[in-house]
């Protein structure tokens, strides 16, 4: 792995502590648009484990958190557009206001099938909040009510995102340069 590590170098792309403040204000819309009631957050695993973290402890209201987990097949740096379950949540969601937070909309296959998979469980509500939006990359269309930042065709990593499992704990979020030999 550590070799691996030596092939890239990693840019800054959006700071901590822009990543932070977009996060506060995001939180400040949550919870003005659900005056009442608790927000049931469905973070996706693993990418949105930090995003979910943050974003919990920004909402100025009662919130409850479980986590899902997907798998996609052959996947690298891109969708194979097939997904499946591979953890579900522990609690019901039928008649809650519930939020899918993600850490990323690339294609949109991931959120088009868990959008589906949750609504079945009949939510009072369901919306999406993503920390990244990669519109350019789109092949199903997603309705994402809160979005942390519209980013280029970039690869990213870090606050959560990987490459291979690696930079999940880097602070910033930052592109991937390969490191060209001379
Ligand atoms: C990433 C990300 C989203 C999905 C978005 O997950 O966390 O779940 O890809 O891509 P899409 O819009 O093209 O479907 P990944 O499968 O890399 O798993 P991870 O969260 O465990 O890193």
């Amino acid at each position: 792995m550590e070799q691996d590590q030596q092939q890239y170098k990693t840019r800054v792309l959006i700071s901590n502590e822009v990543i932070r403040k977009r996060i506060d204000e995001l939180g400040q819309q949550i919870a003005k648009d659900y005056p009442s009631g608790t927000i049931h957050m469905v973070g996706i695993l693993k990418g949105a484990c930090i995003f979910l973290s943050d974003l919990v402890r920004a909402v100025p209201a009662p919130v409850k958190f479980d986590f899902m987990a997907v798998s996609s097949y052959g996947r690298g740096k891109t969708s194979s557009g097939e997904v499946k379950l591979a953890k579900d949540l522990d609690m019901s969601l039928e008649g809650m206001d519930v939020l899918i937070v993600e850490d990323i909309v690339d294609t949109g296959v991931t959120l088009t099938y868990l959008a589906h998979v949750l609504q079945q469980r009949r939510p009072r509500s369901i919306q999406i909040a993503a920390l990244l939006d990669k519109p350019s990359r789109r092949m199903r269309p997603v309705q994402v009510k809160y979005v942390g930042f519209t980013i280029p065709d970039e690869f990213v990593v870090g606050y959560g995102l990987d490459y291979a499992e690696d930079y999940r704990n880097l602070p910033d979020i930052c592109i991937l340069d390969p490191v060209n030999p001379a």
